[in-house]
């Protein structure tokens, strides 16, 4: 995750580009210390390995049958579950010879351009730190966790490798329009929260789903939650929560088609007709909508996350 969610600033007046900024190496600048732009990878104590491997054995439980196809393969192909914190220059090393990408640690949330810097020259930047034995179901920051086992596997799929590095590029464009909350928002709902048809059957493959137990039923299950076609026009016009289960998941048909629809559209002319600010609230649905299932929303109703409200 990235913390699309900040108050924006004017970036309007931003210079293009030009084709050398995500050709750029990845080289340490003189001035900033060793552990800022590429950290070397924590060494984790034997009690946070425990951790890494409670939460998996948790996941692998609950998602046959929940996560999509391609999430499955790229967490046996890249063997997650071999026990302890993946070790990232492993783990780069393997997807590198897969799809190109590679692992880096990061420290916390970093800023949405070097976010986007490290997608479009396909690194992705994942916690550098694994959550408390205490807070096993909730976390705030994505963690090694969330960035790995959520993340990972599916940059293992080639169309979805492309999708997210084009997302990567996508960034600059979306910043000059002023129109990063919108961007946001489809990150949002695909790559943290998104669902796929796979003949005819709901799988999830969002990282923000996939990488914790509640969700992980509640999204491909649950009565509460709106299931909509995911359109990106829509999309790009619908506020989100960061901190609780989603009231609405959108579905694609195929990564192919989600590449279609994104990478291979120009955004120009819908940043322009875009408004600064979101149009649907997040539990909306539409006359357009091409509705899967019209949740209840019983969850949100009874209080959601505060309430402990029961999950339906
Ligand atoms: N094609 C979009 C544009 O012109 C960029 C984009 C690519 C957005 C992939 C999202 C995902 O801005
Ligand atoms: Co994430």
């Amino acid at each position: 995750m990235s913390d699309h969610a900040a108050p924006q600033s004017d970036h309007a007046r931003l210079p293009e580009p030009g084709p050398a900024l995500f050709a750029a190496p990845l080289r340490r600048p003189a001035h900033v210390g060793d552990d800022w732009l590429e950290p070397a990878q924590r060494d984790y104590s034997q009690q946070e390995h425990a951790t890494w491997d409670a939460l998996f054995a948790r996941q692998a439980e609950l998602l046959p049958g929940r996560a999509a196809s391609a999430f499955m393969a790229g967490l046996e192909r890249l063997d997650l579950g071999r026990g302890g914190v993946p070790d990232f220059a492993r783990l780069s090393t393997e997807l590198i010879g897969l799809t190109g990408w590679s692992v880096v640690p990061v420290p916390m949330l970093i800023p949405d351009h070097v976010f986007f810097w490290h997608l479009a020259n396909r690194r992705f930047p994942a916690g550098n730190f694994i959550r408390g034995s205490d807070s096993l179901d909730y976390i705030q920051e994505p963690d090694v966790f969330h960035d790995v086992f959520g993340h990972v596997p599916m940059l293992t799929d080639p169309v979805f490798a492309d999708y997210m590095q084009a997302y990567g590029r996508a960034g600059w464009k979306a910043m000059r329009h002023n129109r990063l909350k919108a961007l946001g928002a489809l990150y949002w709902y695909t790559v943290e929260f998104g669902l796929i048809l796979e003949a005819g059957e709901l799988r999830a493959y969002g990282a923000g789903i996939l990488s914790g137990p509640t969700e992980t039923v509640f999204a491909v299950e649950g009565k509460s939650p709106n299931r909509i076609m995911l359109h990106v026009d829509r999309v790009m016009r619908t506020d989100y929560v960061i901190d609780d289960l989603q009231p609405t998941y959108f579905v694609i048909e195929s990564f192919a088609d989600l590449y279609r629809r994104t990478a291979e559209r120009d955004f120009d002319r819908l940043y322009r007709t875009l408004g600064p600010g979101f149009t649907y609230a997040n539990s909306a649905v539409i006359d357009l909508d091409d509705v899967l299932h019209h949740g209840t929303q019983e969850y949100a109703l009874r209080g959601g996350r505060e309430s402990g409200a029961i999950l339906v």
